[in-house]
């Protein structure tokens, strides 16, 4: 059973497992994604009827541009029909969207949709839906190394006067006030972090599935989070 009184603040998962799912079916990947796609949507409900306050997913890696652009259009035009049909209910369900990565270098139709999602929902106070697009966690520590030399070239602060809380606060997920997960999902029976929330994960439970993603049902959504429940956090002290 789940404790309502124990919900993880921020979740964050890793969709994995959509070519493999296309191929067990014998369809393209494309028609993996979509099924992926469909699931992503019943984790967000359900992410908002659980009260999580940040459910984060990775939709697409700076990495994944190396895919055919079959594949990678396919992904595009997903998230353009996900924002067409879904962003009412979402914008309904008091849902905020937002973005982690740089996705002025997403197709015209895609970033549209994207700035449709954001501002529709900016006044949203229900469950914040960070989508990662374009996302890297070494390119956003890059971006964030840049920013903070920048400033101590022109004086603003001293090299040695930068502490972690700067750091954290140079990262997308800082600037937009997002705080760490304390729970990082994989799917489909791979157990790597693949350039995702690096630093944010110090602290983070991971809890890995076998489920390919299309198949990931809010019930082993629930069942991962009781999986976190049961663990002991300690944060490097003692109890
Ligand atoms: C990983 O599976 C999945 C992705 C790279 C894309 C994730 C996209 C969605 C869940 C649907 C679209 C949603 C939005 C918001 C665009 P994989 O293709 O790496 O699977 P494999 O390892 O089995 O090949």
């Amino acid at each position: 059973m789940l404790d309502m009184q124990r919900i993880p603040k921020h979740v964050a998962i890793i969709m994995d497992g959509n070519g493999r799912w296309a191929k067990k079916h014998g369809v393209l990947r494309v028609a993996g994604h979509n099924a992926g796609m469909l699931a992503m949507k019943e984790i967000v409900k359900r992410s908002s009827t659980l009260g999580i306050g940040h459910l984060t997913v990775y939709a697409f890696s700076t990495e994944n541009w190396k895919r055919s652009v079959e594949e990678v259009s396919g992904i595009f035009k997903l998230l353009v029909l996900y924002v067409e049909k879904e962003l009412a209910e979402l914008h309904a369900n008091n849902v905020r969207v937002r973005i982690l990565g740089d996705f002025s270098k997403l197709p015209k139709d895609a970033r549209e949709a994207v700035d449709r999602a954001l501002v529709t929902t900016e006044n949203n106070t229900g469950l914040q839906f960070n989508i990662a697009l374009n996302y890297g966690s070494r390119d956003e520590i890059t971006r964030g190394v840049q920013k903070l030399a920048s400033d101590v070239a022109e004086g603003i602060i001293k090299a040695d006067e930068i502490t972690e809380e700067m750091i954290s606060k140079s990262l997308f997920t800082g600037i937009l006030g997002i705080p760490d997960p304390d729970l990082i999902i994989r799917t489909s029976g791979e157990e790597r972090i693949s350039n995702f929330l690096l630093w944010q994960m110090a602290y983070s439970e991971f809890v890995f599935t076998d489920v390919l993603w299309p198949d990931f049902t809010p019930e082993e959504y629930e069942k991962c989070i009781e999986v976190f429940q049961s663990r002991d956090r300690r944060f490097g002290g003692r109890k």
